[in-house]
């Protein structure tokens, strides 16, 4: 089906009590992997793509794949820019077809942020595209294993960058965004600790915002937790880690395992792949958003 936008996905999901997951894909297997994974449990999806992954005629690739993704199945799908830090940067995939941004000024301070993320939303609206901007600031769990590490951002603590609920509304109004990402206690990456979601801290924000919120670092959290932050106000939940850890493990596995080293990629990656929508399955059915297509 044509792509769906994310402003009807998360609409639903706020109404109904769900989270649609934002899965990050790299590469073909891993975009394949999900839509099928998703396509199964009768789920929407979101498709995410990161900086490394779009470089160059590395945008061409990967909307062509997303693209080819949502036209052959039969579940709403959105294509979402993950982590952009310009304006230059969503406009160039909103002319290659992505429907979906996130501008993310959520290292700079509340000003500068708010004015970047509408001027982002002046230039998307008038194309009908969505966007997701971050209050507060969702850090690496640990430095340099994220993906936002491959962006730039100077580590800090969790503790140190939560989303303050009083700012919320001003910033909603300011800038005029889709979605807001919040921190509440998630990191991107491998956690060294467990994370404590601050929940009360959610419903204060939950109870100001207008708009659907998003969890970003949504890999390794105890799934209690992830539960009670979808019934108190998170409609979406991004997820990469925890998809490539069970992918490379298994491709570790199979690739010790392998004698004859020309192998062909559709045998290799099979198991892998497999492994990867173990975990997309896994992930719907806890964010519960398994048949609501
Ligand atoms: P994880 O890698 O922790 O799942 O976080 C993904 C994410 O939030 C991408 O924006």
């Amino acid at each position: 089906m044509p792509l769906v936008p994310t402003r009807d996905i998360l609409a639903d999901a706020r109404k109904n009590a769900y989270a649609v997951p934002m899965f990050d894909v790299s590469n073909y297997e891993m975009i394949r992997s999900v839509i099928e994974a998703a396509e199964e449990r009768q789920s929407p999806v979101m498709l995410g793509a990161l900086k490394p992954d779009i470089e160059g005629v590395g945008l061409d690739y990967f909307i062509a794949m997303a693209q080819t993704a949502a036209k052959t199945s039969s579940i709403p799908i959105a294509i979402h820019l993950d982590h952009a830090c310009s304006l230059e940067e969503c406009q160039r995939v909103i002319e290659a077809g992505f429907n979906s941004v996130m501008i993310d000024g959520s290292a700079t301070p509340f000003a500068e942020n708010a004015s970047m993320t509408k001027e982002v939303c002046d230039y998307a609206h008038k194309r009908g595209i969505d966007v997701e901007a971050e209050l507060g600031h969702v850090p690496d769990a640990i430095s340099g294993q994220g993906e936002a590490a491959h962006q730039g951002y100077e580590h800090k603590e969790i503790k140190d960058c939560l989303t303050q609920p009083d700012q919320v509304l001003r910033y909603v109004e300011q800038t005029g965004v889709d979605s807001l990402a919040v921190a509440i206690g998630t990191a991107h990456g491998s956690y060294i600790s467990t994370p404590e979601l601050d929940i009360s801290r959610l419903q204060e924000i939950n109870s100001s915002s207008p708009i659907p919120l998003v969890l970003h670092g949504g890999s390794g959290t105890p799934d209690e937790q992830i539960k009670n932050a979808i019934a108190n106000g998170i409609a979406k939940i991004n997820v990469f880690t925890d998809i490539l850890i069970a992918m490379n493990s298994k491709k570790k596995e199979v690739l010790n395992e392998l004698e004859n080293m020309g192998t062909w990629p559709h045998v290799l990656n099979n198991k892998p792949n497999e492994a990867l929508k173990e975990v997309v399955r896994e992930k719907i059915s806890l964010f519960g958003s398994n048949n609501r297509v």
